[in-house]
């Protein structure tokens, strides 16, 4: 059966784990050729995974605080995958220390934004040039809930989501005529590793979490993917600068 993204090269970052591997997976599903970076080396063994199922997939190390990092992935998609990516899903992201925000070290702060913010401007900047050359392309940076409302404890994270949405709305009108759409996916919580710590750190985060939701559950990482791949696909065409909740109606309250 063709897939939704035959003949296309798709970036992502933080793919060694939760929802930037879903992302991965359901893009090789839909006929694309893999570009994963992290700063986990276990992304190595997710491109495995991906070319034992059939599909093209190189894995870089690649830390998003470091545009040349970046430029390193995209340099070997070009050439072991035969062009620039089409589609880059920009996910990369920490959760940063739960605490108040008078009491967060600068450092811890900033560190944050850096992963999360810069991380995905620099991600964007790496794969921008060729797609406006091209005149086509999708960019889908991983934004959150906590990029549409706030979220006590977490000011950094909460901050720099609400930043990428606005990087998103910004980007997306500077390549609009270029034929390039660029919007946010905005998770709810998700069952990953990124929940689990914040579980560890904090006692009763969890039931806590629970209780705010109207579904009752937390999402799973193919919900996200599954609708990263659909804001990237062509089904979107008239979508961007979109920030779209897949939340269980979390931000609806
Ligand atoms: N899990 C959730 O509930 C949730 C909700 C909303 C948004 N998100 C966002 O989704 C994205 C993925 O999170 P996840 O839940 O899959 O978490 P995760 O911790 O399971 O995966 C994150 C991946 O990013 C990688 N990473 C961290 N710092 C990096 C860096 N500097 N450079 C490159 N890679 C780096 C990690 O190694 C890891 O593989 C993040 O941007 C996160 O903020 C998650």
């Amino acid at each position: 059966m063709p897939g939704i993204f035959d003949g296309k090269v798709v970036l992502v970052t933080g793919a060694a784990a939760g929802i930037g591997r879903a992302i991965a997976e359901a893009a090789a599903r839909e006929g694309a050729s893999l570009a994963l970076g992290d700063v986990a080396k276990e992304g190595e063994a997710v491109a495995a995974g991906l070319r034992k199922a059939g599909a093209k997939a190189v894995f870089r190390p690649t830390d998003v605080r470091k545009k040349s990092d970046i430029d390193a992935l995209v340099a070997a998609a070009t050439k072991e995958l035969g062009a620039s990516p089409h589609i880059a899903f920009a996910n990369a992201g920490i959760e940063g220390k739960m605490g108040a925000p008078w009491e967060t070290k600068e450092d811890d702060f900033t560190r944050v934004l850096d992963i999360n913010l810069a991380g995905a401007w620099r991600t964007m900047t790496a794969v921008l040039p060729a797609m406006i050359e091209r005149g086509e392309g999708a960019i889908v940076a991983t934004a959150s809930v906590a990029g549409l409302v706030g979220a006590g404890g977490l000011a950094a994270y909460v901050a720099s989501k609400h930043g990428i949405v606005g990087l998103v709305k910004s980007v997306a009108i500077d390549v609009a005529k270029s034929g390039i759409r660029v919007n946010a996916l905005c998770p709810g919580m998700i069952e990953t590793a990124m929940v689990d710590r914040l579980a560890t750190d904090v006692p009763g985060f969890r039931e806590a979490l629970l209780a705010l939701k109207p579904m009752g559950r937390l999402g799973v990482p193919s919900e996200a993917a599954e609708a990263a791949i659909w804001l990237a696909s062509p089904a979107a065409s008239f979508i961007t600068g979109h920030a779209l909740a897949v939340d269980g109606g979390y931000a609806a309250q």
